[in-house]
């Protein structure tokens, strides 16, 4: 089906085991190209992105094979260094590919990448860390054309630490002369899961996970076999979808550090939370109280992928919850589908509030990107009487079956 049909009202409980992360996914199949060696991904998230990486490594010459959430990658046998324009189209993170060529190829022809539109998504970081350690780019309307005699090291200090730049200029490292220091870097989990897997490769990276990373050295080795860490918003959507319509949920195989965040507005909210090394728990009556204001920061501030989530949770909550979105300037679009259940949710700018209501009731919605659309499964969970919604195809792209994961807890919920 096309669109997923569901019928709220249930609350959820059980015990979920989640997939690996689709933004440590990407950068690790991009960061196999920048070497020869053959790659073995364990519990690679079947997800529409996963499979358009997949895509262009296939088209660059590489081997591919995806079965039961292990993808194999042979990049030995890579032969070309362009990516057509509707590879590029598929997903923003394609342009993670722009590092790896230049550093393997020394060139790259490639377009602007695609991908949810959250608003402005400039590559301009990606470009001038890239010109700094020695790359010739020339962007041409989409088209954009690299090549380098040889990139070496420097120090590159990003205006603002942005994850995107932070993966592409390390994965570009790993084929220049010198040491690449590379100052207000991204701190994400998923940057310092692409370290654990580039040392295994045979990079000499350290740093990651902090605001400096230095990468000076490559000597690779032909085989390498890694697990992904598990997908901390996929953990943020299920627990925020659990707070909001009641019942006991348990996740296994997670890192609660790295949503603590995102648990803390859930406690605040009312919900018991409890953690252990690689498990949280949490109990729900699904009678929320608006939480603290919510204001999305790089990491470990709150992230902007569990902002759509946390705002369907609060759909009902005692109060007025306040949003302030930091990272991309349109990502409130989940807000007006809301308003079709009957929220109310009113937008000033950066900042949203959302004011809780005794009654959400079913209504056809439209996803129009990944965490959005995600937020409008949690609403129509919580709404009287049937919601659909459709362009599912959004969902897909980072949910490996939230159908199969959400009947699993007891939702009725079809698609
Ligand atoms: C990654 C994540 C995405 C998440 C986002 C922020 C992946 C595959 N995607 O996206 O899920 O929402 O981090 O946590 O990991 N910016 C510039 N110039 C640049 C690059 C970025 O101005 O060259 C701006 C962006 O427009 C945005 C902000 O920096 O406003 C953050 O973007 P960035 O951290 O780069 O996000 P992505 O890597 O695209």
């Amino acid at each position: 089906m096309d669109i997923f049909c569901i019928r709220g009202g249930t609350p959820l409980h059980g015990r979920i085991a989640l997939h690996g992360a689709k933004n440590a996914a990407l950068p690790l199949l991009a960061a196999t190209l920048a070497t020869g060696a053959r790659c073995e991904l364990h519990d690679c998230p079947d997800i529409s992105d996963v499979t358009a990486a997949c895509a262009i490594l296939r088209h660059l010459g590489c081997a591919v094979e995806q079965h039961g959430g292990i993808v194999a990658v042979d990049a030995g046998s890579a032969c070309r260094s362009d990516i057509p324009a509707e590879l590029m189209r598929k997903m923003r993170a394609a342009v993670l590919f722009l590092g790896p060529l230049l550093a393997r190829f020394g060139t790259a022809e490639l377009s602007l990448p695609g991908g949810c539109v959250l608003g402005a998504r400039p590559i301009d970081l990606h470009l001038r860390g890239l010109r700094r350690m020695g790359a010739e780019i020339t962007l041409d309307g989409e088209h954009i054309s690299a090549r380098t005699d040889g990139l070496h090291g420097c120090t590159v200090a990003l205006p603002l630490p942005s994850v995107g730049a932070t993966e592409n200029l390390i994965l570009a490292a790993l084929g220049c002369r010198g040491t690449l220091t590379l100052c207000n870097a991204a701190r994400e989990p998923e940057i310092a899961d692409l370290q654990c897997y580039l040392r295994k490769l045979g990079a000499d990276i350290s740093g990651a996970g902090t605001s400096t990373v230095t990468v000076g050295g490559f000597r690779p080795r032909p085989f390498v076999e890694h697990t992904i860490m598990p997908d901390r918003i996929v953990a943020a959507t299920i627990l925020c979808a659990a707070a909001a319509c009641g019942g006991e949920v348990e996740l296994q195989d997670v890192d609660p550090a790295h949503f603590s965040t995102v648990l803390d507005s859930l406690s605040e909210a009312g919900c018991a939370i409890i953690t252990a090394a690689s498990a949280v728990r949490l109990t729900s009556d699904g009678q929320l109280t608006a939480p603290r204001p919510v204001v999305t920061q790089p990491y470990p501030g709150f992230p902007t992928d569990a902002q759509p989530p946390l705002m369907a949770a609060c759909l009902r909550a005692k109060g007025t919850t306040v949003f302030t979105e930091n990272i991309f300037t349109n990502r409130y679009r989940h807000a007006e589908e809301f308003r079709r259940l009957g929220a109310a949710v009113s937008i000033e700018g950066r900042v949203a509030y959302v004011t809780g209501v005794e009654r959400l009731t079913g209504a056809p919605l439209t996803a129009s990107d990944l965490r959005g659309g995600a937020a409008l499964v949690i609403a129509g969970l919580l709404a009287q009487g049937t919601a659909y919604i459709g362009r599912r195809e959004y969902i897909d792209r980072g949910y490996e079956d939230i159908v199969r994961d959400l009947r699993a807890l007891g939702a009725r919920i079809k698609g």
